[in-house]
């Protein structure tokens, strides 16, 4: 493990709501939930596959990942990752934060429903050479499975059917699933996705780890990144020196005050899809039993301008994690001099990383002053090793927060409402017995009920 960590946790500005005694009054619940977590002991056990990032992908194959994503590069220009949810946001948030702008590009497909979308994605890929990971535990789930036929007939128009398979990779359950079958008919390369590892837990699984391959990322540093925060996470029950066990009781001990919502904040926009992936990944694990925080994420200082006046002055039901990067590891962009017509001069030399991070402390005091509390989780430099030790600590502070809060932090059974819904209302084989009621339920239109102008 190297000497320093590569994450601090500010709570500073947790107070008056919670200081850290009231954390450490805590200390034996947190052991418990740790021991319930690592020790398999609690709901859902089956699905901790991810807590050792060691174990979960060997160096073989992480080198058989990187053999892959190295030919397909070769054989394409873009690569399109066709999967939703825990099949697709893991990759966004690593590629969207560390991609370096000579990458290949990598489109995302079959995480909505979109005509739109998903015709302006063909259209913009048509006349390149075009490679697909398609990525689905079940191989069944509607979005992806639309979005790949539609993306394999484009492949197999441009390469013909026989090169076509060599531009395809299926990550899929290792023995079964309708997207295991087609692989072996059709002859994909596959990539497995382990029977214990959750989609909202795979990023650093091969889930995510070819598209972040394919990108040009270091996969290995940041599964490094990974088992270096395990390990430290691992070797501490104090929750003073263990920033998982700190995070994971404050939002539980502010939650139980009554704050019903953790904004996600972060200064940079390529942390967008990261705020995106913790979402998920808070959402899915703890929104049970009518109970958690609802976990929401901004952009800032851009939507300082935008939600900045209700994390001011709306509703105080609010706690904010801040994501900082620290401004020596940002690029050097100094202000130019002018003439002072903007009022600008003052920050005439100063680098722009540095206004930045002034910005991020004048609105960490202010949302504090304004009654929302919250703490700063700040990475020296955002690299792959980096981002690896912050996606592991928030997978491991999650589980550990949800049996905190009384759930199972690994299954996701509300998910299926919508999805049995809609199959009924689409008359899927199976479901029609509950097509006519529904599409009367769809249709019903109670008098007054429609509003329409004139
Ligand atoms: O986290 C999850 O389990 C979900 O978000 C799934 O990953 C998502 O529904 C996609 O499922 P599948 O990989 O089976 O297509």
């Amino acid at each position: 493990m190297p000497d320093t960590l590569p994450l601090t946790l500010d709570a500073a500005h947790l107070a008056p709501d919670l200081v850290p005694d009231q954390v450490a009054a805590w200390q034996d619940r947190l052991v418990w939930a740790h021991d319930t977590l690592t020790g398999g002991t609690g709901a859902g056990a089956d699905f901790r596959g991810w807590l050792d990032p060691a174990a979960m992908v060997t160096d073989a194959q992480i080198a058989e990942i990187e053999a892959i994503a190295s030919d397909l590069r070769e054989k394409s220009d873009t690569l399109v990752v066709v999967g939703i949810g825990g099949s697709y946001l893991g990759a966004r948030a690593v590629i969207e934060a560390l991609a370096a702008p000579e990458a290949k590009a990598v489109h995302f497909a079959g995480n909505s429903l979109s005509a739109h979308y998903h015709s302006r994605l063909l259209e913009t890929i048509k006349s390149q050479r075009v490679a697909v990971n398609v990525v689905s535990k079940s191989g069944t789930t509607t979005e992806p499975a639309v979005a790949f036929r539609l993306l394999r007939a484009l492949v197999e128009q441009q390469a013909g059917k026989a090169a076509a398979k060599d531009r395809i990779v299926a990550t899929t359950d290792e023995k079964k699933g309708a997207l295991r079958k087609v692989a072996g008919e059709v002859g994909y390369r596959t990539l497995p996705i382990a029977d214990d590892i959750g989609g909202r837990y795979s990023v650093l699984s091969p889930v995510g780890l070819l598209p972040i391959a394919y990108a040009g990322i270091d996969i290995r540093a940041l599964r490094q990144g990974a088992i270096d925060c395990a390990q430290a996470a691992g070797a501490e029950a104090d929750p003073l020196r263990n920033p998982v066990l700190f995070y994971a009781a404050a939002r539980n001990l502010l939650y139980n005050q009554g704050y019903s919502i953790e904004v996600f904040a972060s200064f940079e926009p390529r942390l967008h899809y990261l705020a995106e992936w913790w979402k998920q990944l808070f959402g899915e694990s703890e929104g049970k039993d009518q109970s958690a925080l609802f976990p929401a994420a901004v952009d800032l200082t851009t939507d300082l301008h935008s939600m900045g006046q209700y994390l001011q002055q709306g509703r105080r039901q609010i706690i904010e994690t801040f994501v900082i990067l620290e401004a020596a590891s940002e690029p050097s962009l100094p202000i130019p001099p002018g003439d002072d017509a903007d009022e600008l001069g003052y920050l005439a030399g100063r680098p722009l990383a540095e206004i930045n991070h002034a910005a991020y402390e004048a609105t960490a005091l202010a949302h504090r002053d304004g009654g929302v509390p919250n703490q700063t989780l700040t990475l020296p430099r955002l690299d792959a090793h980096s981002l690896g030790f912050l996606l592991y600590f928030f997978e491991r502070a999650c589980g550990v927060s949800g049996y905190l809060l009384g759930v199972n932090p690994f299954d996701q059974p509300g998910v299926e409402a919508y999805k049995k819904n809609m199959f009924a209302l689409l008359a899927k084989p199976g479901h029609e017995s509950e097509t006519a009621r529904l599409r009367e339920a769809v249709g019903k239109t109670p008098q007054g009920s429609v509003i329409t102008f004139g």
